[in-house]
């Protein structure tokens, strides 16, 4: 099982709408998944149709309450499943303040759904609080949203310090699988100096030790497209709103690209380790990628 934490301390950047829409797509390609809404917005739960007001059973109910993932968790659809958030998730950094291992509540819990789903997607809030924390605590792999924006590398160093802290003091297995683009326009030139920005500071730590060492730039870029904003307000996500959109075929290129990154890594663990390979996995061919490749037009 693999947990993902979509994270970014930047607010608005799309970890609700991929969280939502790779989650579905997921699905869609015959995995099992389920989604955590972490954020006391409940914006990814809005999305499921779910209103977090009227909620009995939540992460709330799992973090705080002692609950469990099974009590906690609703099902959507036969491969589908949701955690809620609830309005009083807000005060749950606050109530856990003084409790013992308060950062590894979640993962304490997700250990039951081990063998039910084949991915688990955690919708981070834009903090870097115990929330946060905790996601990064109970989570395999990071994939970071990001949008093409001026300063959007600005704030990516406070991030992999805490993906760091948390990867040395409490979980080693953490990974940062890659950046994922979102809200892309391909024809700005803003857009390509981001991306080769970004592709120098993948290759620069290639080969290290560090969690982000072999990261990927995923190439599925999420290209702006309105029926992903509209999706929401409807309780759907873009596959059961408007499954030929762009916004659909995206998420659905993002889902084939996150399982086969997957495979290859699976079967790269479990193969023998070649004699005198150099340490380190080589990212060229992943970064390698055109931000033009993809059909314009909705
Ligand atoms: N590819 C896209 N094209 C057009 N609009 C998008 C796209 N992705 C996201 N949006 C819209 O941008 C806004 C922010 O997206 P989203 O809520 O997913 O970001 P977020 O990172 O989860 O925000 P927060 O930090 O508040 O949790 C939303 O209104 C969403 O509908
Ligand atoms: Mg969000």
């Amino acid at each position: 099982m693999r947990v993902i934490a979509l994270m970014n301390q930047k607010g608005g950047v799309g970890k609700t709408t991929t969280s939502a829409n790779l989650g579905a797509a997921l699905a869609e390609a015959g995995q099992r998944v389920c989604m955590i809404d972490m954020d006391p917005q409940a914006h990814l739960s809005i999305n499921y149709g779910i209103e977090p007001e009227s909620v009995e059973k939540s992460l709330y109910t799992m973090l705080v309450e002692e609950g469990s993932f099974l009590e906690a968790m609703q099902r959507l659809d036969k491969r589908i499943a949701l955690v809620p958030s609830s309005i009083d998730l807000v005060a749950a950094e606050v109530e856990l303040v003084n409790v013992p291992g308060r950062e590894t509540l979640l993962r304490n819990r997700i250990a039951a759904a081990d063998h039910d789903f084949d991915y688990i997607l955690l919708d981070c809030p834009p903090s870097l609080g115990l929330l946060t924390v905790n996601a990064l605590a109970a989570a395999t792999d990071v994939i970071i949203p990001m949008q093409a924006h001026f300063l959007a590398l600005q704030g990516v160093g406070k991030l992999l310090e805490t993906v760091q802290l948390v990867s040395q003091q409490i979980n080693p297995q953490l990974r940062v699988a890659g950046i994922v683009l979102t809200m892309f326009d391909a024809q700005t030139r803003l857009s390509t100096e981001v991306v080769r920005d970004l592709q120098q500071f993948i290759e620069q730590t290639a080969g290290t030790n560090l969690p982000w060492s072999d990261a990927v730039l995923f190439k599925t870029r999420i290209r702006r497209n309105i029926k992903l904003a509209e999706s929401p307000s409807f309780g759907q996500t873009i596959f059961q709103y408007e499954p030929s959109s762009n916004g659909a075929q995206d998420y659905r290129a993002l889902a084939r690209e996150v399982i086969n990154l997957f495979r290859r890594r699976g079967e790269k663990q479990q193969a023998p380790a070649p004699a005198a390979e150099p340490s380190g996995e080589t990212v060229a061919p992943e970064i390698a990628s055109d931000p033009d490749v993809q059909p314009q037009g909705d």
